[in-house]
C-alpha cells in the first residue's frame, strides 16, 4: 500500500514538472540545467540557504588554522566549489584550489573572490571528486566538501581520493544533507521527491546515508554531529557536520 502510495506522488510530481522530463527526454535539459538553471540557482536560492547555515559554517572551520602545514602554510582543496560560497570562512593567507565537475560558475566564482581577497587562489580544476588525478597524493592540509556527497556518483570513491590527496594529519571538512530517519514522513517524502529532484538539481540526491561513507572511510580521527539545519526546504534535512582527520 506504501509502495502504491508512494508511486502515486511520484507520478504526480513528474506530472508537474512534465516540461523538465520533455526537455530531458529530448536531451535538452542536462546542458541548459549545467550552463544556465543550476548556476543561477546556486547564486540566487541557494545563496540563502547558504546565509542561514552561515553561523555553522564559522563554527565548523573555526579549527581551519590548527591544520596548517609543517611549511607553515595552509593549503586547503575545496570539492565541489560551485560560486565559492565558503571562501568567506578560510584564515587569511590560505592557499586554496578550487575544484567543481560542473566548470560554469565563474560569475558567481568572480563574485566570491573579490569579496574574498584575504585567500590566495592557487588553481580553478574542472574535476569530479571521484577523480582528482590533478591533485598530487599528500599535498594538501585540508579538504572542504559542503553539499557535494549529496551530487558526486560515488561517495566511497570521492573519500577515498579525499584521503590520497590529504597528507597524514591533514583533515576533511564536510556539511552534507542526509536520510532522514528510517519509517518517517520525512524520508517519505524525500523518496518521493527523489527522481525529480535528482534531475531538476544537477544529480541532488535526497536519501544517502553519507555518514556510513564516512564510518566506512578509515579515517584516525572523525567528529561526525548529526542535526537539523535551520532550513526551510524540508527535503534537504537532517544534515551531517563534522570533520574527519587522515
Ligand atoms: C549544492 S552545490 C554546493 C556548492 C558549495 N559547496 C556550497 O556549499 O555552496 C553542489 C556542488 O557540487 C558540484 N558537483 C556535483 N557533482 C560533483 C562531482 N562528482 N565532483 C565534484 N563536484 C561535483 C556541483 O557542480 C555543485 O557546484
Amino acid at each position: 500500500m506504501m509502495e502504491l502510495t508512494l508511486l502515486f506522488f511520484r507520478a504526480c510530481l513528474a506530472l508537474l514538472a512534465m516540461p523538465i522530463y520533455l526537455l530531458s527526454f529530448l536531451g535538452l535539459w542536462k546542458p541548459f540545467c549545467r550552463k544556465i538553471f543550476f548556476p543561477y540557482f546556486m547564486e540566487t536560492v541557494f545563496e540563502i540557504c547558504n546565509n542561514n547555515v552561515k553561523k555553522h559554517k564559522q563554527e565548523l572551520f573555526r579549527n581551519l588554522p590548527d591544520f596548517t602545514g609543517p611549511s607553515g602554510e595552509l593549503k586547503l582543496l575545496e570539492i565541489g566549489t560551485g560560486c565559492g560560497t565558503n571562501f568567506q570562512f578560510y584564515p587569511p593567507g590560505c592557499k586554496v584550489t578550487c575544484s567543481d565537475a560542473n566548470p560554469n560558475f565563474q560569475q558567481g566564482l568572480s563574485r566570491s573572490m573579490s569579496k574574498n581577497q584575504h585567500i590566495h587562489y592557487e588553481r580553478f580544476l574542472t574535476a569530479a571528486g571521484e577523480d582528482l588525478h590533478q591533485v598530487p597524493s599528500g599535498s594538501m592540509d585540508a579538504v572542504v566538501g559542503t553539499w557535494v556527497l549529496c551530487s558526486v556518483q560515488s561517495a566511497s570513491k570521492t573519500l577515498k581520493e579525499v584521503q590520497r590527496v590529504l597528507r597524514p594529519g591533514g583533515v576533511f571538512y564536510f556539511l552534507e544533507h542526509v536520510a532522514a530517519n528510517p519509517s518517517s514522513w520525512k524520508l517519505f517524502w524525500q523518496q518521493v521527491f527523489y527522481p525529480t529532484w535528482k534531475l531538476m538539481f544537477d544529480g541532488c540526491c535526497l536519501t544517502r546515508e553519507t555518514w556510513k561513507d564516512l564510518e566506512k572511510a578509515n579515517f584516525s580521527e572523525l567528529k561526525l554531529q548529526h542535526c537539523i539545519m535551520p532550513l526551510y526546504w524540508a527535503p534537504i534535512k537532517p544534515h551531517i557536520i563534522g570533520y574527519a582527520v587522515k
